[in-house]
């Protein structure tokens, strides 16, 4: 129905490892939904990856539910997207242990989210963590996507998803298609709001701004977001020397679609004072909708399992479709 061969491939995954936040949608949702009609939609929830970090079962089962009425929320339409779970396609596993005998053991110990979270956990560095970027490999390659919208943070992982997909080409022939990261101008790398020189990120509660926030939370986080001492107080883009100001005024342009020079013309000479709370509720306007129809959707437990398991449908056949090449160009024996 919605497979057209003509069309261009766009894939997209989030793990639901945590409640979704405000770099989760500004780096990544939100450029998802903006070409369902021009492109060949497939998003899931990365259940497969979470379990490299210890999770509670009950609350995985809940938060990829939540995850999944926040895609519809943030306008992903079921119709026209394909909404999965990752963990409802074996297909991933399956092309995942094949890339992993295709991917070497030092290109996966260059990789930062590997090292970061290898520092995190150190009493949990198991071989999953290691080959998580085969696993993300085989979820791209499986649906020979054009595109991969994501933040910044995963761009290195598209990158050596790319460098397999090359290496298997080169000795099997075209057997994937070469995809893109698509990264968008602004909001590709939000910061966190307490600590602006690390991005925001679930693990650092106090700086991030999650999208079931209530209101009030909301503009509480931008209140007192930090911002610089310098004396000139004044809302001027210099990711450099004002790194937190920088940040608040990318989210703004983000959620406003105003430029920097709007933006610094818009504050001029009123400094933080009044630019902080505009900036807080710019973003509870936005993500009000989002909240109010995530719980709407969540109360119709009916429908988010007529999505899923239609989702899963849809992506299983294409996904195995490029296993059987695989199996077949490696030599496995038909069944
Ligand atoms: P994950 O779950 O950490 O993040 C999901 C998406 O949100 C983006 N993102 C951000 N963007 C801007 N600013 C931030 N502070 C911020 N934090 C997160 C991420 O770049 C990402 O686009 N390995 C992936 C999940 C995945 C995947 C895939 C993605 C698994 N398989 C296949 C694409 C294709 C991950 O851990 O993202």
């Amino acid at each position: 129905m919605m497979e057209n061969e003509n069309k261009k491939v766009m894939l997209s995954g989030i793990q639901p490892s945590g409640d979704l936040h405000l770099g989760n949608y500004l780096g990544a949702i939100k450029h998802w939904g903006a070409r369902a009609d021009e492109f060949d939609c497939y998003y899931f929830m990365a259940d497969l990856h979470t379990i490299t970090v210890r999770q509670d079962p009950a609350q995985l089962r809940r938060r990829v539910l939540t995850q999944l009425a926040q895609y519809i929320a943030c306008g992903l339409d079921p119709e026209k997207n394909t909404l999965f779970i990752q963990s409802h396609v074996p297909a991933h596993a399956q092309l995942a242990w094949v890339l992993d005998c295709y991917t070497m053991f030092g290109e996966l110990s260059r990789m930062t989210q590997f090292k970061d979270k290898a520092a995190k956990h150190k009493d949990n560095i198991n071989a999953g963590l290691f080959t998580y970027p085969s696993l993300m490999a085989a979820d791209i390659l499986l649906y020979q996507p054009d595109y991969v919208p994501v933040g910044e943070d995963q761009k290195q992982h598209v990158e050596i998803c790319r460098d397999i997909a090359n290496r298997f080409n080169g000795i099997y022939g075209d057997v994937f298609k070469m995809p893109e990261p698509y990264i968008p101008k602004v909001g590709a790398r939000i910061m966190s709001l307490s600590t602006p020189d690390s991005k925001m990120s679930k693990s650092q509660p106090e700086g991030c701004v999650f999208l079931m926030d209530r209101p009030e939370d909301v503009a509480r986080k931008f209140k007192r977001a930090v911002t610089d001492s310098d004396t000139e107080r004044c809302v001027r883009y210099d990711r450099e020397n004002k790194p937190g100001v920088a940040n608040l005024m990318a989210i703004y342009s983000a959620v406003t679609g105003k430029s920097y020079e709007d933006i610094e013309a818009e504050f001029e000479g009123q400094g933080y004072g009044k630019f902080k709370p505009a900036v807080g509720e710019a973003v509870v306007e936005t993500l009000r909708p989002i909240r109010e129809e995530t719980e709407r959707l969540l109360a119709d437990k009916a429908y988010l399992e007529g999505v899923y398991r239609a989702g899963a449908e849809r992506a299983a056949y294409v996904a195995e479709k490029t296993l059987r090449k695989v199996y077949k160009k490696v030599g496995f024996l038909p069944r």
